[in-house]
């Protein structure tokens, strides 16, 4: 594995570094504390080609491959995990499938203002009750017409509460299980579309998420993204590509956490010496390092798989597990360095803690992931 930048990845990054420590990392707090969207950051995301990293330019985007998606994913994180995921779902869950699975006129109509970030879209698969058994969707689209007519409730559905544009999956045929899974790409103003009220969450507080309601939504044939009965596959592919960008945020947040520890353990002082120098706190600080370059090893593995066309449902779902597994145990150590400190939120190192947590879950929890995993040991 080749772990050399290129000029353009080098290039992306310096860019994004210099955009998140001048106008992200400086507010990040505050906006936590308010939990408010960022939409100064969202629309700089846009003019700096970050909301359709990978979508090739002739749609809207900046034609680029995985790594740089994944290095740009860090550092935005590492400065505000909200922001992170705004961009996140944009990039792998809504722009992604509409690159694979959309029809040259599904591109130019949806994919280009969402690429561009002229517009900001969101996925809608989890529902009240289908979570982690995603194949278990209520949703219903009936077919009526040349169209169809959608009813249903989705839950937690991030970005929701801002998205022009969905891509949302229905059951079209109850009796066929996942084969009866149909995804759409709809209009989140359009008539019979309405929207709960914005989640009070634990972490990651600027990035907004909701419950969202289809009433008799009507939609065109050509609003089918892949084909009738295939939306199950188009989940699970999309979700592949998903997985290596939350592996990426919980990088940047372990590596938040893990500076500010290591900052804070230089200065504070105990004993009569700086606490790093004391060998418990070294050791910790060790740990974290050693843990979250093998967490970017296995990210940047997905992502270079992903680039080369290979299939990467494994390696993304083992990037994703480790790296999230690693930001909580950084996140939870680097309070503890920080000692009452830590626990105020006057220091960064709290917002970290509760950012962290919900990369072990959203995306497939780790028990998913650890299924994906065994099945893949199974199926050899
Ligand atoms: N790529 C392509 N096809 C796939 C696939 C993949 N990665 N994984 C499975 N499939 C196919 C299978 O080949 C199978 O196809 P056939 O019918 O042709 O045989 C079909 O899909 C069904 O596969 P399974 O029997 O393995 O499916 P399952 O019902 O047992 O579910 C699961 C598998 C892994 C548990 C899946 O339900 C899952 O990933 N659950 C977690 C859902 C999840 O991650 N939700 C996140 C919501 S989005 C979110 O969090 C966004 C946000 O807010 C940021």
């Amino acid at each position: 594995m080749d772990l050399t930048l290129t000029d353009e990845q080098s290039a992306i990054l310096d860019m994004v570094k210099e955009f998140t420590a001048r106008e992200v990392a400086p507010v990040a707090a505050q906006l936590d504390r308010d939990a408010r969207f960022p939409k100064d950051h969202v629309a700089r995301m846009a003019e700096l080609g970050l909301m359709g990293i990978e979508v090739p330019e002739q749609y809207g985007g900046s034609g680029l491959d995985p790594m740089s998606y994944v290095l740009a994913m860090e550092e935005v994180s590492a400065a505000c995990a909200s922001t992170g995921v705004i961009m996140s779902v944009n990039n792998s869950l809504v722009c992604d499938p509409l690159v694979k699975f959309g029809t040259e006129a599904q591109k130019e109509r949806w994919l280009s203002p969402l690429a561009s970030g002229e517009k900001l879209g969101c996925f809608m698969l989890s529902e009240p009750e289908a979570g982690s058994d995603a194949a278990a969707q209520q949703t219903i689209a009936t077919a009526d017409g040349d169209g169809f007519v959608i009813s249903g409730t989705k839950n937690w559905i991030t970005n929701g509460p801002q998205a022009d544009t969905g891509i949302l999956f229905t059951m079209t045929d109850r009796d066929a299980g996942s084969r009866g899974i149909t995804a759409f790409v709809v209009d989140m103003n359009g008539k019979g579309v309405r929207r709960g009220q914005k989640d009070d969450k634990l972490g990651i507080r600027a990035s907004h998420s909701c419950q969202v309601f289809f009433d008799e939504h009507r939609v065109s044939a050509d609003q089918v993204l892949g084909q009738v009965g295939k939306g199950f596959k188009v989940a699970m592919s999309t979700l592949d590509c998903g997985r290596i960008g939350i592996a990426a945020q919980a990088l940047g947040i372990a590596r938040a956490a893990f500076t500010a520890a290591a900052s804070y353990a230089c200065d504070r002082r105990t004993f009569g010496k700086a606490i790093i120098e004391h060998q418990a706190i070294a050791f910790m600080l060790a740990d974290m390092e050693v843990e979250i370059e093998a967490a970017r090893m296995l990210t940047w593995r997905a992502a270079i798989l992903k680039g080369q066309g290979v299939r990467h449902t494994k390696e993304s779902a083992m990037a994703k597990l480790y790296a999230s597994e690693v930001a909580n145990r950084v996140a939870k150590d680097a309070i503890q360095v920080h000692g009452g400190n830590g626990y105020v939120t006057e220091y960064p190192v709290e917002r970290h803690f509760r950012d962290a947590k919900i990369t072990e879950i959203y995306e497939g929890t780790s028990e998913i992931q650890r299924l994906v995993i065994a099945n893949h040991i199974i199926k050899g």
